[in-house]
């Protein structure tokens, strides 16, 4: 478990994190999503030690995070693999030693059979098999981001942190690395924490979010929940506007989750209670294949409690704007 309590961190007069206090759970898909500046990159690099920070604690496994014990650092370092949105191969060498780097970082031989196994292994992993002696030059983005994870998983990371690893890529390469990031949480239970501004990548893959805005946390909880009904921080952030509602009779938004039911409870609603309503705005968004939705209508004002009384009965959520 990574914990976060209360972290300050600032360059200078800059307070780039003014307390920022998370938990992320081992195995899980962790977001962190924010506008450009706002103390995301900061953050992970606190995490993994690669910055230091002016005050709060950051655990590791209850092991603490602190710049100071180098040797504890880079212990802790070697659990977390990293990767980025420039990718950083090195030109020179080619995939199978970009792979291996950080075993040579750590003073191990590369090329023994245990070695090798290891690194086919992980090309396997990543689909890059047939790469294996490509130079970077060589590649397109999306197949540098696979040898770049492969290359953070070569030490059998317990976490592996991504910083905009996507935003290079165009969205059906990203798609598929972020299938790829799934599987490896999915199937080696590694926890990955992914830092984006894309909410396209929080949708398709993580389980728990952050909000991050001038180094705060303005929001944290589960996606469809944040995106489906945003608060009106979240709701600046998305640049999500409503459209323009009547202002003659009620309009109500509707949510839809997981937990609403199956049934057509609209055109129920309308049968049963013989009102008349416009759809005036709505939303539906895929989240990890689930779809969750928002709907706007307009009723007339007399129809008010009998319709509100209905949704409740139904277990719809709904609030009058
Ligand atoms: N090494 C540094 N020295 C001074 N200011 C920095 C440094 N790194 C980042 N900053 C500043 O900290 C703020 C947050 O940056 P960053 O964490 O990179 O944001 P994000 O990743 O969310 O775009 C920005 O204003 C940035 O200019
Ligand atoms: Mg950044």
């Amino acid at each position: 478990m990574i914990v976060l309590d209360n972290v300050r961190k600032n360059f200078g007069d800059l307070e780039v994190l003014k307390g920022i206090t998370i938990q992320i759970q081992d195995h899980e898909i962790y977001g962190i999503i924010g506008q450009s500046g706002a103390g995301k990159s900061t953050l992970l690099r606190c995490i993994n030690g690669l910055e230091s920070f002016q005050s709060g604690t950051i655990t590791v496994d209850d092991e603490p995070v602190r710049i100071e014990d180098q040797k504890k650092l880079h212990l802790l370092q070697k659990k977390m693999g990293m990767i980025f949105q420039n990718f950083n191969l090195l030109s020179r060498l080619d995939v199978y030693d970009n792979v291996a780097l950080p075993m040579k970082f750590w003073g191990m031989k590369t090329k023994t059979p245990e070695a090798r196994e290891k690194i086919t292994g992980l090309l396997n992993l990543v689909g890059l098999a047939d790469k294996i002696h490509a130079r970077p030059s060589e590649l397109s983005g999306g197949q540098k981001q696979r040898v770049a994870i492969a290359r953070a998983l070569v030490l059998d990371p317990e976490i592996l942190l991504c910083d905009e690893a996507t935003s290079a890529l165009d969205p059906t390469i990203t798609h598929g690395i972020l299938d790829l990031l799934s599987k490896i949480n999915r199937e080696m239970g590694i926890t990955i924490i992914v830092v984006t501004h894309q909410m396209e990548v929080v949708k398709q893959i993580c389980q728990r979010v952050a909000f991050i805005k001038d180094g705060t946390v303005i929001a944290e909880g589960r996606p469809e929940e944040l995106f489906v009904r945003p608060t009106k921080e979240v709701k600046a952030f998305l640049q999500e506007e409503s459209g323009h509602l009547p202002d003659t009779g009620v309009n109500i938004q509707l949510f839809f989750t997981d937990e609403s039911s199956d049934e057509p409870v609209i055109t129920m609603m309308a049968r049963e209670l013989g009102v008349d309503f416009s759809i005036c705005w709505g939303k539906l968004e895929d989240f990890r294949s689930s779809v969750y939705g928002s709907l706007v209508i307009n009723i007339n004002e007399k129809d008010k409690d009998r319709v509100l009384a209905y949704l409740d009965s139904k277990k719809v959520i709904s609030e009058v704007l």
